[in-house]
């Protein structure tokens, strides 16, 4: 009998006639791996195949590289997790499917705040269908650490230095960092958007105003990123950021500036906010909010109607109530529409909500909102050569720093 009801059941779900659909992302990571996971099942619910074309690491750096590879020797995957002016980038030279060839788009104009239309919009088209709004700018607190040296959730700067002198003298590592360019970046961005403020912020790294990035406000920024280094750990070199993340969960650091796929991580350890870990702004940070927007984007590549309805299924299921509740929990992030109770939930996910909606928004640079992959890597390298070289200089850094946006932005 019992083989009889597994025959059945292999029966009833084989996947014969299941259309496959194959997608580049760089999900790999605990939580975010969660977050793939609930996209693939509720695929496959609609008898979509997940195609898993998943590259490791680094804030997506390399998954960008490897489908340029695929895209230009003409076998581009079907649909491919790119953001941001990247999107323009791709559909400059047609290859991208119009998203309201793929789905009714007429209501995204009430279903979605502005700045997430913006995010997939090119030449006046959608052009990607966004997921989950991420906030960059976050502190995260070891709780254990914070509660045993009786410590206060450091608000401003010198606050935080001195928090994160207590710490090390207690013999646990500040700063949870992985030494990579990217995780640099990050970082930097972080205190940049802090002491900058919001409008300087986007003249710097949305404009590229020179005297912005040259002014002594600039140089402020690059030393007090600089002091940032002697609280992080020397092993953690050339380790990815869900690695620093772990070093929270082990209580073996107290701090991390990090995106709230952190969070997801966390969740997924069954960590708790405000029991395990304390989510809170970036010191001097309050009413600033540095937004990352994931989306898909769809290559043209198969006119066939079943792809075609593949694709729609896809798209559709994105911004479905069911699908932003479950990944978002998962992914540590927010919902893209406004339509979602907020009230189910954490704590953190709220606070960001909150701000969304309130605080004063800029794209996160680091992230690839702000410009194109290929002038953001550059400058991410500059920025982290500056971090990791004790000798550099922080005004000759401000001058090759503007210099390189110049060069590529002619
Ligand atoms: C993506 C996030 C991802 C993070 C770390 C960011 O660029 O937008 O979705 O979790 O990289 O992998």
């Amino acid at each position: 009998m019992k083989k009889v009801i597994l025959l059945l059941s292999l029966l009833c779900n084989s996947n014969v006639n299941a259309e496959a659909i194959e997608v580049l992302h760089w999900w790999t990571a605990k939580g975010e791996l969660e977050a793939q996971r609930i996209l693939e099942k509720m695929l496959l619910e609609q008898n979509i195949e997940w195609n898993n074309f998943a590259i490791v690491g680094e804030g997506g750096e390399s998954a960008v590289r490897v489908l340029q590879l695929r895209a230009l020797s003409g076998n581009p995957p079907d649909a491919a997790q790119i953001k941001g002016p990247d999107i323009g980038e791709w559909a400059k030279i047609g290859m991208l499917e119009e998203i309201k060839q793929i789905t009714d788009t007429s209501l995204w104009q009430q279903k979605l705040p502005q700045i997430v239309r913006e995010s997939v919009t090119f030449d006046g088209e959608y052009m990607a269908v966004p997921v989950n709004v991420h906030r960059v700018n976050w502190l995260w607190l070891n709780k254990a650490i914070f509660d045993k040296l009786d410590l206060p959730v450091p608000a401003t700067w010198d606050s935080f230095f001195a928090v994160a002198d207590k710490i090390k003298a207690a013999g646990y590592i500040p700063l949870a960092h992985g030494g990579s360019v990217w995780q640099d970046a990050s970082l930097f961005e972080s205190v940049a958007l802090s002491i900058l403020g919001g409008e300087k912020y986007k003249q710097a790294f949305v404009e590229h105003n020179e005297a912005v990035l040259t002014s002594p406000e600039m140089i402020r920024v690059f030393k007090l990123f600089k002091r940032l280094h002697k609280y992080t750990d020397s092993n953690m070199l050339g380790k990815d950021w869900h690695e620093a993340s772990q070093l929270i969960s082990d209580n073996k650091a107290a701090m991390q500036f990090m995106g709230d796929w952190a969070k997801g991580m966390w969740h997924a350890q069954g960590k708790q906010p405000m029991v395990d870990y304390i989510c809170t702004d970036v010191p001097e940070s309050k009413g600033l909010f540095s937004y990352n927007i994931d989306s898909f984007v769809f290559f043209e590549k198969n006119s066939s109607a079943a792809h075609q309805k593949t694709q729609t299924v896809f798209a559709e299921m994105l911004l479905s109530e069911k699908f932003q509740v479950a990944f978002n929990l998962a992914k540590g992030s927010i919902p893209v529409t406004n339509a979602i109770e907020i009230g189910q939930f954490d704590s953190c996910a709220q606070k960001s909500f909150a701000d969304f909606n309130n605080a004063e928004l800029v794209p996160s640079f680091t992230s690839n909102l702000a410009s194109t992959s290929h002038l953001r890597n550059i400058m991410i390298k500059i920025i982290s050569n500056y971090f990791n070289n004790p000798d550099a200089d922080a005004q000759r850094t401000v001058k090759s720093l503007s210099l390189a946006i110049r060069a590529i932005n002619k």
